[in-house]
């Protein structure tokens, strides 16, 4: 049995998790507002936020989880990718502390942070035993659709710490996508739950957008955002109160193209390599739109979908812990002079 203390502070959540092993026992999070009002995370108030925050949210992690600093038996922490000051800070606190308890450094890409949250195992609703966050966890091989604000990829995994990269965008992630359409009508950053809220109450059908031609499995989203400012531009000009009169159906339709997107490259991926078992992951996985179309395919071509829950799907530090967990049982640690990485690709930064 194994504690193993997770630490995440890519961009602007600095959060901590204990796992028992699989068990989640404690996953603290402190996220910061103070990005909203600028329209993006701006990095400098990120690293200072991150500084203010670390040391309150892994002294409540280890409390709610009921353990000592000399009880973890592994510190992981994201490595990267993201941005350097935010990094560096969850980075030198996981240095100090494994210096201080006594416990060896795991460093983690956070994308596979992303992808291995379906294997956090939680407590189940009687308080007596384990079940999966997820409901059920994916057997391998399956197809993985990893979608935040920075990364939009279909990857093939293959056990825990084994991937491939089968297609990914060659502009905009998708979480961007959502992000800059939101901007165009107002909303605040980040916009994609916003985008999602108001498609609710829009008709998807009423607009709809360019979709791109890009080859194999492979995404571009940059045309979607032109095709949508120039037809709010051309809107505006007619009547002024376009946008306020249309905004749900604006989001919806925006929406609908994007996901249209996305569920067409699986279904060729699903096609190509005749694995139908696909998991979503990151940020934009917390879409109703995307997760409802998911589970419509999923009955209508037989796949298994998996869905992580809502609170896995944006940054936190139980899927840093995760798969810390899965590097521990290898022995796979890091010395005391590893550095962050802000980009670091699937492969290499695994
Ligand atoms: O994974 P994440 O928390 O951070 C990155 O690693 O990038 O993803 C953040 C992204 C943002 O672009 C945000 O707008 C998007 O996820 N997002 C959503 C929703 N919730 C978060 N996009 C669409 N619908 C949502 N409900
Ligand atoms: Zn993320």
């Amino acid at each position: 049995m194994a504690y193993i203390l997770g630490i995440e502070s890519s961009c602007d959540d600095t959060s901590a998790a204990v796992l028992r092993d699989t068990l989640l026992l404690s996953n603290v999070m402190a996220s910061q507002e103070v990005h909203g009002k600028y329209g993006g995370v701006v990095p400098e108030l990120a690293s200072r936020a991150h500084q203010q925050h670390i040391v309150p949210v892994v002294s409540q992690a280890l409390e709610i989880a009921g353990i000592r600093p000399s009880d973890i038996d592994a510190i992981a922490f994201t490595q990267g990718p993201g941005l350097l000051g935010s990094l560096l800070v969850g980075t030198s606190f996981a240095k100090g502390l494994s210096l201080a308890a006594g416990a060896p450094l795991i460093r983690v890409n956070h994308l596979v942070g992303h992808i291995l949250s379906h294997f956090i195992d939680v407590r189940s609703s009687s308080g007596e035993g384990a079940q999966p966050a997820s409901g059920k966890k994916p057997d391998f091989p399956f197809l993985c659709l990893l979608v935040s604000g920075g990364h939009t990829q279909i990857i093939k995994v293959d056990a825990p710490l084994s991937f491939s990269i089968l297609g990914q965008t060659i502009d905009d992630a998708v979480g961007e996508a959502f992000d800059k359409g939101a901007k165009l009508l107002g909303l605040e950053y980040p916009g994609g739950p916003h985008i999602d809220r108001l498609s609710q109450q829009g008709d998807p059908g009423m607009y709809s957008f360019a979709r791109p031609h890009i080859k194999d499995l492979d995404f571009s989203f940059s045309g979607v955002k032109t095709s949508f400012l120039y037809f709010l531009r051309d809107k505006q000009s007619e009547d002024p109160g376009f946008i306020d009169k249309n905004k749900a159906h604006l989001a919806a339709g925006l929406q609908h193209t994007l996901i249209d997107i996305l569920v067409d490259k699986v279904v060729k991926a699903v096609r190509q390599t005749g694995i139908n078992r696909v998991a979503l992951a990151g940020g934009v996985s917390a879409n109703s739109g995307l997760r409802e179309r998911m589970m419509r395919e999923s009955k209508k071509r037989h796949w298994d979908v998996f869905l992580p829950p809502l609170s896995f799907t944006t940054d936190n530090a139980a899927m840093i812990a995760i798969v810390g967990y899965y590097k521990y049982l290898d022995g796979r640690y890091a010395g005391l002079d590893i550095a962050p990485v802000t980009r670091s690709s699937l492969m290499t930064g695994e």
